[in-house]
């Protein structure tokens, strides 16, 4: 049985996975290349520097540390101000009543983000209250695939990994989720989300019946 879940945040509870392509697609447009979604898979779940990497391997192009710390930091300051308008309304479909849901089971709710930005989200969401811990980055050291995030949320709530369930719209985090030894519900599309035990398009397809009886099926 599922005693906790483990939520990823951008583009798992909250629309915001499109505010950080957002801006990382201004970001490749100033530096002169093309940057598009196809490419975007590959920075969802990795942590901010990580993601600068792979954005400018896709751009070919060479900068020396102190040039990428400055764009890194471009690039945070277009997404939050992206997300400092956002409220309750970018809530994805079904997350709500699911976390609900959960919380009337007495199973344990945990977040576990790589953003740096996940208090500002959580809080202008307004959907604090649903977690028993908040795992993000200002807390980790190892980025998705890492399975630090989750196995910090974990800890925090009491539960071990076989009776953790991850949610995760990202291929690394779905993988973090494995080498946590935990399984996963990938959020998506089954053909990008190869490694998931199961996929659902959206949080509203779940429900907690649906979890235990998915998970004792796999
Ligand atoms: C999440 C997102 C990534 C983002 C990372 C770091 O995992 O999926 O796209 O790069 O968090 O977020 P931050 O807000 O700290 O830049
Ligand atoms: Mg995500």
């Amino acid at each position: 049985p599922i005693h906790a879940c483990l939520f990823d945040l951008d583009g798992v509870l909250v629309d915001t996975a499109k505010y950080h392509f957002l801006a990382w697609k201004r970001l490749a447009d100033e530096l002169g290349f093309e940057f598009t979604e196809k490419d975007n898979e590959r920075l969802k779940g990795v942590s901010r520097m990580a993601s600068l990497d792979i954005l400018l391997e896709v751009g070919n192009v060479q900068l020396d540390d102190a040039t990428k710390i400055a764009l890194a930091e471009k690039k945070n300051n277009w997404y939050v101000d992206y997300i400092s308008s956002m409220d309750e309304s970018e809530i994805l479909p079904g997350s709500l009543s699911f976390l609900k849901e959960l919380k009337e089971h007495g199973i344990k709710v945990a977040l576990g983000s790589a953003s740096k930005n996940a208090m500002k989200i959580l809080n202008n969401a307004n959907i604090v209250p649903y977690f028993d811990a908040i795992i993000d980055g200002t807390k980790t050291s190892n980025a998705k695939p890492d399975p630090e995030v989750f196995l910090l949320g974990a800890e925090a709530v009491n539960v071990s990994p076989e009776h953790c369930i991850v949610f995760e719209d990202a291929e690394a985090g779905i993988e973090a989720a494995t080498n946590a030894g935990m399984r996963s519900i990938g959020i998506g599309s089954a053909g990008t989300l190869t490694q998931a035990n199961y996929v659902v398009t959206s949080l509203a397809d779940m429900s907690v019946e649906k979890l235990q009886r998915i998970m004792t099926q796999h």
